[in-house]
Formats: structure tokens, C-alpha cells, sequence
């Protein structure tokens, strides 16, 4: 078998890139490890910044965001009882859709089938081969056959736990990471949500998250110790420490409903540097991981594959490898304004097992920030929305 761009890994980031490259005439070959079912059935994050808005929608995988989607134009941080509200338009002039990931990842598999795409699900075993030389290959096993993909370049779409990024060596690779000394405990619930845009609450028993994915569906997140279970937290204590958290005019208006869905996310920063190694080209969750306070997950994979689709344009469509060679610095220059971004509003917004009393003003002075200055506002509003590509 022969491609020419082979894609390790099913996600929204191997699928954009695929439909992307596909679109303008270049063969991809999409290696997926689980089932399309499977893939389908996450439940992640659900903001998407205007620029994630328009490359779905260049990649012919937009009209039903459009149609369904709910445009943002503006969200709110509580810190106790106060509501600061952040107006992006009024500070920015953007604004953000919610849209949730699944959704994305559903419309982004329906564009790939009406091209034709090839994908191929339930590939065990991937290994890289050749990474180094100018014809790399790609081997795995599935049905208890061996296969074996010949191509050009290899895109690492395969998440944090992929085969791509440690295909690259340990002496070339340097890694950052910051683990949290907390996790999310989210809930979805078939209840309207308690306000028409997301509430961030910064509140002295934890963090808390007030978000939606539509008019009768919720999302809610509570900060919760990394040593709690899911199995230790029924609906009514999730929905009574919710509302403890959010300003009690909120939380007097809030619909609880039975959960349909109840996980446990830990919180970390990652990122793998450099990005390229050869013919293998990383992108998404295979090199970085934000915490998910600033809703940067989807949006700075699809900042990646917008980089690198452009890349690929330009090599096969003219032969100019420039973008193949920057790839690398121009894709981590803008992954690390939103890790900074991520960091500060985790920062600003959760309780840390040794939060001192110093702490505690630092989060007020920002917060006060934030409700009083303009220039605060506009900076928060521009990394929300997401900074210029
Ligand atoms: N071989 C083939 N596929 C693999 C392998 C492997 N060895 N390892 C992982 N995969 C697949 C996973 O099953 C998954 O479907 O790669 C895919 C990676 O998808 P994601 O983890 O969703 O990562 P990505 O596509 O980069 O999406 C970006 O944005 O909101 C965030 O973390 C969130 O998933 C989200 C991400
Ligand atoms: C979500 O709706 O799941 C969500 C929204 C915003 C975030 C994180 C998660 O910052």
C-alpha cells in the first residue's frame, strides 16, 4: 500500500488534517487504533475559537456547526458571589461558537466519507519506520495480518498516549510537563443550562464550571481531589457542591436532571518540542496537552493542522518546502501563548492543596483585574477567542 501522507490516529486532528489535504488533491491514508464508534462516543470539551470556525468550514465540514452551533459573545467568571462578566466583542471583536467536540469529530468523519477518504480502524501495533530517510513506511497488525504503508511524510495525530511522539528520539525530543494536584469532575445532563453562556467560578471550596452543548443539554464541572472516584460522587452530591460553588442567585435557578454522563479528568500542561523529526510531523494532543480551563485543546490542534495542511499545500503544490521546515517554530510560537493562557486562568481560578493566604489576594487582585480594566478584559478576551494564526 501507498500514500502520501500517512496519518497515525482518527481524532479531530487526523481527520482535519485529512480532509484538508484531501480537498487539494493529496492522498492521505488515516490509521485509526479504535473503532469509529469508539472515537465517537468522547465527551470533551465543546468552545471552538472563530479561526478553529473557519478552517471547519474551509474543510466543507461547517454547515452543521452553522446550523446548530451557538454563537458566544461573552462569558462570565464568578469569584464568590460576583459575576464579572467578559463581553469578547466589546473587548476583542470576536467572538466564540459552541459546538461540541464529538459533534466536530462526527461532521469531520461524514466530510472524509463523501470524499472517499480511506481510514483504516482497529490498527494495532503501529510502528514508524525510516523517519530519517525519504522513504518512510508505517507497519501494523489487524485481523492477525501484518500490513505495511509506503508514503512521503508521516502526521503524529495520535494523542498523548501515541506511538508518534516517542518514535522520535530521546536525545532529540525535550519535554515540559506540569501535572495539577486536582482533576475535573464532569457531569452531562439532559437540563437547560442554568445561564446562556459558561460561568467560570472561582469559589473558596474549588473551581467550578457552568457549560452547555445546547438548549437541553448541560455541561458542569466540579475541581475535585485526584484521589476521588467517579463512584464517589452520586448526582445529588455532584449537583449539591455544585451549587455551593456558584454565587447563590445562580445556583438558585440551576435544573438538575439524572446524569448520562460522569468522568474524572486530570489536569496537566505538556508540550514535546520539536515538532518534526524527519518525514514525522506532530500534531494536537500527540505533542501538548492544556488544561482544559481555557477550552485551547481542539482549538490549538486545529491551529497545528492549519499550519501543516498549508505546509503540505505548498510542498506538493509548488515544491516549496518552507512551511515543512517551519513548522516546528511557527506551531509552537502560538502552543505556547495558549499554554501560558491555560496556566494563568487555571491559576487564577482553583484551589491548590497549599493555597496560602498570599495566594488567595493574587486571585483577587487578578479577578479585580479583570472586572475593573478594560486592557485586562481585551488580553483575556484575545486568548479566549484565540489569537491571530
Ligand atoms: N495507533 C493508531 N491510533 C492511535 C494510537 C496508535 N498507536 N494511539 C492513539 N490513537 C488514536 C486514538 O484512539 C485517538 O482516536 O489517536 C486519536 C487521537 O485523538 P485525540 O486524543 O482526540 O487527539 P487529537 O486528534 O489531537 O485531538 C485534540 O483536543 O479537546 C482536546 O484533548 C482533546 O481530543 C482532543 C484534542
Ligand atoms: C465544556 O463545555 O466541556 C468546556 C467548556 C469550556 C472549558 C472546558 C470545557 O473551558
Amino acid at each position: 500500500m501507498r500514500t502520501q501522507v500517512a496519518i497515525i490516529g482518527g481524532g479531530p486532528s487526523g481527520l482535519l488534517l485529512s480532509q484538508l489535504l484531501n480537498k487539494a488533491g493529496i492522498q492521505t491514508v488515516v490509521l485509526e487504533r479504535q473503532s469509529r464508534e469508539h472515537v465517537l462516543s468522547r465527551i470533551r470539551a465543546g468552545v471552538l475559537e472563530s479561526g478553529t470556525v473557519a478552517l471547519l468550514k474551509q474543510a466543507g465540514a461547517g454547515d452543521r456547526m452553522d446550523r446548530e452551533g451557538q454563537p458566544h459573545h461573552g462569558c462570565y467568571l464568578s469569584s464568590d458571589q460576583q459575576m464579572i462578566r467578559v463581553d469578547f466583542q466589546e473587548a476583542c471583536g470576536q467572538t466564540v461558537m459552541v459546538y461540541g467536540q464529538t459533534e466536530v469529530t462526527r461532521d469531520l468523519y461524514e466530510a472524509q466519507d463523501a470524499l472517499g477518504a480511506t481510514h483504516i480502524h482497529g490498527v494495532e501495533n503501529v510502528v514508524l519506520h525510516d523517519l530519517k530517510t525519504d522513504s518512510p513506511y508505517v507497519t501494523w497488525d489487524k485481523d492477525g495480518a501484518s500490513h505495511r504503508l509506503e508514503c512521503e511524510f508521516i502526521a503524529g495525530c495520535d494523542g498523548f498516549h501515541g506511538v508518534s511522539r516517542r518514535s522520535i528520539p530521546d536525545d532529540v525530543r525535550r519535554e515540559y510537563e506540569k501535572v495539577y494536584p486536582f482533576g475535573w469532575l464532569g457531569v452531562l445532563s439532559e437540563t437547560p443550562p442554568v445561564r446562556e453562556e459558561l460561568i467560570y467560578a472561582n469559589h473558596p471550596r474549588g473551581f467550578a464550571l457552568a457549560s452547555m452543548r445546547n438548549p437541553m443539554l448541560s455541561r458542569y464541572y466540579i475541581q475535585v481531589p485526584l484521589t476521588d472516584k467517579v463512584e464517589d460522587w452520586s448526582d445529588d452530591a455532584f449537583w449539591a457542591e455544585l451549587k455551593a460553588r456558584l454565587p447563590a442567585d445562580v445556583a438558585a435557578d440551576l435544573v438538575t436532571g439524572p446524569s448520562i454522563e460522569k468522568s474524572i479528568a486530570p489536569l496537566r500542561s505538556f508540550v514535546s518540542e520539536p515538532l518534526r523529526w524527519g518525514a514525522l510531523f506532530l500534531c494536537g494532543d500527540a505533542a501538548h496537552i492544556v488544561p482544559p480551563t481555557g477550552a485551547k485543546g481542539l482549538n490549538l490542534a486545529a491551529s497545528d493542522v492549519h499550519y501543516l495542511s498549508q505546509a503540505f499545500l505548498a510542498y506538493y503544490g509548488t515544491n516549496d518546502a518552507s512551511g515543512l521546515d517551519g513548522y516546528s517554530q511557527q506551531a509552537l510560537a502560538r502552543i505556547w501563548k495558549a499554554m501560558r493562557f491555560s496556566w494563568s486562568v487555571t491559576t487564577m481560578m482553583h484551589r491548590f492543596p497549599e493555597h496560602s493566604d498570599y495566594d488567595q489576594q493574587m486571585q483577587r487582585v487578578e479577578l479585580d483585574l479583570l472586572s475593573a480594566d478594560p486592557t485586562a478584559r481585551a488580553l483575556f478576551a484575545q486568548n479566549y477567542t484565540g489569537v491571530p494564526l
